[in-house]
């Protein structure tokens, strides 16, 4: 798919019907889920990646706060984008509860309230910086949310393959779908406007090339990512192959990016370092009796 400008884009988005629906989550089979085992090593991760899926609202009242934000199209994109991101949250919760893993009423404030101080300082610290760069710094906006979510739709992927539990496959296939719907908007974005002048190539390469951190990581703790990248691409070497094709050789092929693997080094060096937080064997199965 090539589009010629962001409308087009916002568009061809638009058009798209959504997967998960109400209807859609109504008829899954939600009353089948403890009838498979569960790797209970698996569960914080889903608790991340359904984090990551709420504080979504966060980083687009950030982004409202940028050059980026204030463009029509892209904020017009974000609108529907916040919405699918909180349900893909919400539809994993929904799955953990299934499992017998417990939340209570308010999980969507305490997820945010537990977000550190640190990191809304530093947010702001950026979003200065961001306004004074202006819209040249759209690109790297752009360019880093491909990123995201890419190696979000690639971590889902690797959950299924690991799982290898039925329900939580077909909800993960029908975000998947969504996510690569995302991943279109902003690799189309990108790269319209990294065509536009080699400023925003240099920037928006160097950003990515010296600050690429797992989607995550600052708002929810480096421990939490490093159990959660260790877990999912950490156990077996065909991961990050298959990381490194769909992620690292897709950004390459951006204006600017030939050669650019930050973000296969980056999660290669934490599964490196960390390899130990993850257990390496699994408990006894379980099924259906999990914990907290
Ligand atoms: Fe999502
Ligand atoms: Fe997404």
């Amino acid at each position: 798919m090539s589009f010629d400008s962001k409308e087009e884009v916002l568009r061809w988005y638009e058009s798209r019907p959504r997967t998960l629906t109400d209807d859609f989550i109504a008829a899954i089979p939600w009353h089948e889920s403890r009838r498979y085992p569960f790797d209970p090593r698996l569960i914080p991760v889903l608790e991340y990646m359904r984090d990551v899926e709420i504080l979504t609202d966060m980083y687009h009242k950030e982004l409202r706060g940028t050059p980026t934000g204030r463009d029509p199209v892209i904020s017009k994109f974000m609108e529907r984008w916040g919405i699918e991101e909180v349900t893909h949250g919400e539809v994993i919760n929904m799955f953990l509860n299934e499992l017998g893993v417990r939340t209570g009423a308010a999980w969507k404030t305490d997820v945010r309230k537990k977000v550190p101080f640190f990191y809304h300082i530093n947010t702001s610290l950026i979003t200065a910086l961001t306004n004074l760069a202006g819209s040249r710094f759209t690109a790297t906006h752009m360019t880093f949310g491909a990123v995201h979510e890419m190696t979000t739709a690639q971590s889902y992927r690797r959950m299924i393959e690991l799982a290898g539990h039925p329900i939580l496959e077909k909800i993960l296939r029908a975000i998947v779908t969504e996510e690569s719907a995302h991943t279109n908007f902003y690799w189309s974005v990108a790269r319209l406007e990294l065509r536009k002048n080699k400023t925003a190539q240099r920037l928006a390469r160097f950003v990515l090339e010296n600050f690429y951190y797992p989607v995550g990581e600052g708002s929810l703790g480096k421990a939490r990512c490093r159990y959660s990248v260790v877990g999912l691409f950490g156990t077996e070497p065909s991961a990050l192959e298959t990381l490194n094709k769909t992620v690292t050789e897709r950004v390459s092929s951006l204006p600017g990016f030939a050669q650019m693997n930050s973000v296969s080094r980056r999660i290669e060096d934490l599964c490196l370092k960390h390899a130990h937080v993850f257990p390496a064997d699994s408990y006894p199965e379980t099924s259906g009796q999990m914990m907290r």
